[in-house]
Formats: C-alpha cells, structure tokens, sequence
C-alpha cells in the first residue's frame, strides 16, 4: 500500500482504466496466439505443404531462406498471420498510450523529483547528442515516436510507453519471470561458468527503459551499474525507477560508438536486443568502443537472436520476420554477420571469443541452468523464448 511516506514508483504512476486493461489483456492474447498457436500452424504448412512443393521446383535442397520466403509470399495464410502479427505489435503500445498521456504531468513531476532527491545513481542527459539516423529515420518496433522523441520539457512519456508497452507485449508470452529473463540468465550463467569473476562496474549498452540492469546487480551484489543510450525519455523513467528501487546506477545519455568513460573502466560491458538494430559499421565502432573500455580480463556478452549460421533454413526465414515489418532494417544483415570475426576485428584475441545458447533462468529447474552453463548439457533449443543466445569475449 502507498501512503504519504511512501510514494508510487514510477511504472505505478500511468494506471489503466478498466477498459484500457481489457484491451491490454486482449492485445497480449492475440500476441500469444500469433507468436505460438499461428506461429506452429505455420511451421506445418511449410512442412506438409511449402517445402514439398518447392523442392520439387527448384530440384535442389531448400538451403537459403530466402527462398522459403518468396514461397511463403504467395501464401494466404502467411500473409493474414503476418499481418495479424503487424496490427499485434503496433496495437501494443496504442494500448498503453492513453494511460501515459493521461498521466504524463504526474510522470513528468515524479521524474524530477526523483532526480532531485538523495538516492543511489546519477542522471546525466546532453541535449546536444545528435541522435543517430537508425533512431530517427523510422519508429523501431512500430512504437510511435521512436525511443527519442520528446513532447515537452523533461518528457518520459517514451520511457512510461516502452515500459507499459513491453509487460503487454510479453504477458501473453509469460516472458517477465520474476528470477529469470535475459539479464538474470546471462548473470547467472557467469557467475557458474567463470566462478572467480567478480566484476565491480559494469556497462549496459542501449539500456533503455534500464529493464535489463536491476538483474544484474541482483546477481552481483557489489556490482556498480552504468547504463547508456541516446533516448532522454527513456533515460529519466530508467533513473527514476532504478532510485526508488535504491539500484546504484548511473544513466548517462551518449552514443555507443563513443563514450566519455576512460580506457579499462569497466569489468563488464553487455547488451541485449540491441546490436541488430545498428548497421554494420556502427556495430563495429560499437564493439571497438566495448573493447577500449574492458580492463584486461574483463568481459563483454552481447544477447541477440542466433545469427542465420546457427538457424535452419525456416528458423531463420522466421526469425527475419522483424527485418521486413517491424522497422527493424539491419536485423537480416546483421544475423548473417561472423560474429567471431566482428569481435576480432574489434581488438579481441582470437581465442577469446564465445557464443552459446544458455537457457533461460526462469524456466529451467536449477540444476538443469547449473549442468548447461558448466557444459555438461546442451540449452534447450532457440525458440518460444527457452533459451537465448550470446556472444561475447574475455579482453586479454
Ligand atoms: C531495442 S532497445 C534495447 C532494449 C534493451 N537493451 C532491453 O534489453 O530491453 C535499443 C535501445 O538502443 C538505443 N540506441 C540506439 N542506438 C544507440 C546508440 N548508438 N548508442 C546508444 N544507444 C542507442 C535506443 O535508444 C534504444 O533504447
């Protein structure tokens, strides 16, 4: 219960009506049966039907997922699940919209407040920052405005939305386990595999809203957190939440590419669904910046979906789905990238790199994350969200 001493925590602040609920509710069940029921309805109409068919046209194996998608372009069922799935994503942040705007000058005071009070972390914002043309030029995931865009002074509202928007984009999915998803997975599964590494500071990269820090220093308690990204908006909700919550993290608004912290600061640089929405050159200065910025024996883990090497040809014409619809351009060409070969270039030694699928903390008993992370047994496979792939390597 909330009373005068204690005040609501941001994400409480934007509470949704009745209606709005229903609609959340309805949004998030519609994502369930797109993302899993249609989604394997689909997986047996290519077997029985697609691939059949197009072996016999191209009188070769199907080897290249390109070709599943021009097949699956001429498919009715394709196309309504596709577009279905388009009004799903774009129908997520429409149901959390009015409950932010209805509530902004709240959200907005709370922000500055928090800001304002004694606390754990800082808040550093440059409103000069250009903001990079992959953010502006179109609005990534369909979320209108984009990560970055402001409506007044001190606005959160991109923040309050990309929030909102992710617990109904994944409740369907039941992603938001309270000890497991992406952070609290890939914490965990450092803390067995490398036992003696203890990182004191560490880096989230394309931070966000902050979703992904609070797991990590939950994991590592002594652990400082430094959390970036270019989106002001997102920014102030990220610092807001993570103060009242007593996180020691500091937010500071820069471009990954280039960041004001000295060389061998960190223990620890990691990112998740971040790297695929940069092009490839970006990435790279990205990756060298991850590099410049690792003490020696110092890590960086990067979580992304399996690049096209790891996927068959149909996972991987699935999984490309975003690039095509969901504003997210560089997804296809970056998972064709040989990420053994980005991090090389990027200063890494050779024999430094990894990548692996770990499962996902939340959904596996203990034993079964402990045996997979030493390597005793594999992760589950990729897919309906059981596991996640990383890449990464140690700086020597
Ligand atoms: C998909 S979101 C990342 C999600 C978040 N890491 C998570 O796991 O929930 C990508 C974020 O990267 C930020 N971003 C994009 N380009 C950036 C850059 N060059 N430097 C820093 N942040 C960037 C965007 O503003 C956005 O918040």
């Amino acid at each position: 219960m909330t009373t005068a001493k204690s005040p609501l925590h941001i994400e409480e602040i934007a509470r949704p009506t009745h209606d709005e609920l229903a609609r959340q509710h309805f949004v998030s069940s519609l994502r369930k049966q797109v993302m899993i029921d249609m989604a394997g309805q689909l997986k047996n109409l290519y077997t029985r039907k697609i691939e059949p068919n197009l072996r016999i046209k191209l009188k070769r194996p199907i080897l290249r997922s390109r070709d599943i998608r021009r097949a699956m372009l001429e498919e009715p069922f394709f196309k309504s699940w596709s577009a279905l799935r388009y009004a799903a994503q774009e129908m997520t942040w429409w149901s959390v919209q009015p409950q932010v705007e209805r509530n902004l000058p709240e959200l907005i005071l709370a922000a500055k407040r928090i800001a304002r009070s004694k606390g754990p972390g800082s808040l550093r914002l440059n409103s000069k920052l250009p903001i990079p043309k992959d953010v502006t030029r179109m609005d990534i995931h369909l979320m209108p405005g984009c990560f970055h865009t402001e409506h007044e002074a001190d606005d959160v509202a991109a923040g309050a939305v990309y929030w909102h928007g992710t617990s109904v984009f994944s409740a369907g999915l039941k992603l938001r386990h309270k000890n497991g998803g992406v952070a609290r997975s890939i914490a965990e599964y450092l803390k067995i595999a490398h036992p003696d590494f203890k990182p004191q500071r560490m880096l989230d990269i394309g931070c966000s809203a902050g979703n992904q820090l609070h797991p990590y220093l939950d994991v590592f308690k002594k652990c400082e957190g430094y959390g970036v990204d270019v989106a002001a908006p997102l920014l102030r909700f990220a610092h807001a939440r993570s103060r009242n919550m007593k996180y020691n993290i500091h937010y500071s608004q820069q471009n990954a590419e280039k960041l004001d912290y000295p060389d061998n600061h960190f223990d620890l640089v990691v990112s998740s669904f971040f790297l695929h929405e940069q092009s490839a050159l970006t990435n790279r200065n990205i990756l060298a910046e991850a590099h410049r910025l690792l003490r020696p024996g110092g890590v960086m883990v990067h979580m992304e979906l399996p690049p096209s090497s790891e996927c068959d040809p149909y996972y991987d014409f699935y999984l490309d789905w975003d690039a095509y619809y969901n504003n997210e351009p560089h997804y296809a060409g970056f998972r064709k990238l040989d990420f053994a070969k980005e991090c090389y270039m990027a200063g890494f030694a050779k024999k430094e790199f990894f990548s692996r699928r770990i499962p996902n903390y939340g959904t596996v008993s203990n034993e079964e994350f402990s045996e997979s992370a030493r390597g005793e047994r594999p992760a589950p496979q990729h897919g309906n969200w059981a596991s996640w792939f990383i890449f990464g390597a140690f700086k020597t």
